[in-house]
């Protein structure tokens, strides 16, 4: 796969709450084919504590206008210092990274279930599941309203349900309290992405309920693509790069300990 390794400039920066930005960039070059759930690994510039690149989902993509969007949740220095950038500002991105989700070609009904940062590879996928004429049920968590985004887009591509743990917007409770998993579960695979606890939870729902999913980790990454080792997850056929195998795995394939 043809990748892009480029300086960008910053032609937007959006943040609907204090800590969480939507940073659009223009790329010097032709935008090669992103699939949902591929990421790009960010240089923090100007900060020389934060030597190795950051990984972030690719939000969003423009072909004919050159441009690429992702979501940052400033955690830590370097998410920090990308949340601080400007317009006309330069970023060094390598592009695309990692595998994608997979739409089973039988799929009728999928639910994606997302929290915290895990919002960003959810766009790109929900264009594709529209494409295929697939029905999309999206269950956003957080801890308050605050941290439920990208409401108004989800809801371009299907029923959008929330769920905040103070209550503050939709019900009240974790993520896999929702009432949703109470009734009739009658989608034909389960996406999700978030803090691994939340994607162990729903994971084990969707097993119990014998219900395919699909689960984007985050692990922390070095180099992204294959060489360092420092992302490994176990699985049933060895230990596997999340930054090349993955981030997206079948739940199946993962020994979680859930
Ligand atoms: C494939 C992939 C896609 C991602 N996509 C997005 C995205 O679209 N938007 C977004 O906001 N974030 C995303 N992340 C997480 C993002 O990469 C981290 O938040 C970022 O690297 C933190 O860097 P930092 O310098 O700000 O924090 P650091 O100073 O490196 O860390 C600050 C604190 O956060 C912890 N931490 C760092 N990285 C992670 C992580 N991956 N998971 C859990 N804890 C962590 C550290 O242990 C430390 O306690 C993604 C991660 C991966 C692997
Ligand atoms: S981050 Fe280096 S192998 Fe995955």
């Amino acid at each position: 796969m043809t990748k892009v390794i480029a300086d960008h400039i910053v032609i937007n920066k959006f943040s609907p709450v204090e800590g969480h930005y939507f940073i659009k960039l223009q790329s010097p070059v032709e935008i090669p084919t992103i699939n949902p759930g591929n990421f790009a690994e960010i240089l923090v510039d100007s900060t020389p504590e934060v030597f190795l690149r950051r990984p972030f989902s690719i939000l969003d993509v423009h072909y004919k206008k050159k441009w690429i969007s992702f979501y940052v949740k400033a955690i830590g220095q370097g998410s920090k210092r990308l949340g601080d950038l400007n317009k006309g500002d330069k970023v060094n991105l390598i592009y695309p990274l990692g595998n994608s989700y997979g739409i089973p070609v039988n799929a009728k009904k999928v639910l994606i279930v997302m929290g915290g940062s895990g919002i960003a590879p959810f766009i790109l996928l929900a264009k594709e599941l529209m494409k295929k004429n697939v029905k999309v049920v999206f269950l956003l968590g957080g801890r308050s309203s605050k941290e439920i985004l990208l409401t108004s887009e989800f809801s371009k591509y299907g029923e959008v349900l929330m769920m905040t743990e103070d209550g503050s917007l939709g019900e009240k409770g974790l993520v896999t309290e929702h009432s949703l998993f109470k009734g009739t579960f009658d989608f034909d695979l389960v996406y999700t992405c978030g803090p691994e606890p939340m994607m162990k939870a729903v994971a084990e729902i969707a097993v119990k309920r014998g219900t395919a999913c699909q689960a984007s980790l985050e692990n922390m990454m070095a180099c992204g693509f294959g060489i360092c080792l420092c992302c490994v997850t176990p699985t049933h056929e060895g230990n596997k790069r999340v930054c090349y195998e993955g981030p997206v795995f079948d739940v199946n394939y993962l020994k979680w300990q859930t």
